[in-house]
């Protein structure tokens, strides 16, 4: 199937989803067609007049929309917490969590909690989100978690030595690009960790492209090429959404775009990026992330398997 699209997409009804950062970009074109496959879809976004508005929109097109707001700025643990806590008491069930907020190259800036603004909202809020709804979409059938990492992880590097950009000054590409690979590393490693304790959680991963949406706010430069190279967030979605619903997914995969340079096209199969599969590497990001953030999943570590 080389033009997978939304035409593709499995009915939803009866599923629970959470996509965080859904109220632009990739992340609402995500909760949008969720919805309009029938999806009782939760937007997670930290700035709640704009996450109304994406609400409004969505109800505006899709008669009896399941689409509600809730509260969720990643750059706080606290938050990531009593989100995490309400939707749990408020749900029993989560079919598809989908870790799609992200932020690239801002100015220097530390989370409530003092981490690196990227590595701390794209890598340790989701971390932290997940391990917290893990038991939520332990106890539902054919669950799955989702994460939207980028191309920018290929020549990127986990910084055990200054994880936070403290010591070397801040490199705001190179930051942008850690916190990428650590999503890679994040997936792979939770589906190997479930896997080995024979929870039927499935893990995927996604990347758009190059998609024109709100993320190049900070960098001229991408602002400038993103008209010429980049597609429009409905396609950028489609990764997303295929490592969410595509039936024939077993936990593991990783979508993106089908064309050149993965920077345009339709969701195929790709390859993750050679570091994301050095299993040392991820067991060592998984246990500072679990020490960071406070959260610990009680998933024992698997046995490296080297690089794949
Ligand atoms: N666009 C691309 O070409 C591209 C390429 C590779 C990967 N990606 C990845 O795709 C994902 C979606 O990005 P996008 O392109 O759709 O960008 P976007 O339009 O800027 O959307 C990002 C979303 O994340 C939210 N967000 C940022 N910081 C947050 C925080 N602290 N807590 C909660 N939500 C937060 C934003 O909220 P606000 O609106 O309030 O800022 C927004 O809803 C990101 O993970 C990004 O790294 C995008």
């Amino acid at each position: 199937m080389s033009h997978w699209t939304f035409d593709d997409m499995p009915d939803q009804s009866g599923r629970r989803a959470v996509v965080t950062g859904a109220n632009t970009g990739i992340g609402f074109e995500t909760a949008r067609a969720l919805v309009r496959k029938g999806a009782h879809v939760t937007l997670a976004c930290r700035n709640s007049e704009k996450g109304r508005r994406a609400i409004d929109r969505i109800r505006a097109e899709v008669t009896g929309a399941s689409a509600f707001l809730e509260q969720l700025d990643l750059s706080d643990l606290d938050q990531v917490e009593a989100f995490a806590s309400k939707y749990a008491a408020e749900n029993d069930r989560l079919d598809l969590l989908i870790l799609n907020a992200g932020v690239m190259v801002p100015p220097a800036s530390k989370t409530a909690q003092g981490f690196e603004l990227q590595f701390g909202v794209n890598h340790l809020g989701h971390f932290a989100l997940t391990g917290a709804l893990l038991p939520l979409l332990q106890q539902t059938e054919s669950s799955r978690v989702v994460v939207v990492s980028s191309t920018a992880a290929v020549q990127a590097a986990i910084h055990f030595d200054d994880l936070q950009f403290e010591t070397r000054g801040y490199a705001p590409w190179p930051a942008y690009g850690q916190s990428k690979l650590a999503n890679q590393l994040f997936a792979r490693e939770l589906q190997r960790r479930l896997r080995a304790v024979g929870s039927s959680v499935l893990v995927t991963a996604a990347h758009p492209g190059w998609t024109v949406t709100d993320l190049q706010r900070t960098s001229s430069f991408a602002r400038c090429l993103s008209p010429v190279f980049g597609m429009k967030p409905p396609q950028g979605a489609l990764p997303t959404l295929r490592a969410a619903t595509d039936p024939e997914a077993t936990g593991g995969e990783y979508f993106g775009p089908n064309g050149f340079f993965q920077m345009r096209g339709y969701p195929v199969r790709v390859e993750m990026v050679k570091r994301a599969k050095d299993d040392v590497t991820a067991k060592r990001l998984w246990a500072i992330s679990e020490e960071l953030t406070g959260t610990y999943y009680g998933l024992p570590p698997v046995r490296p398997s080297g690089l794949a």
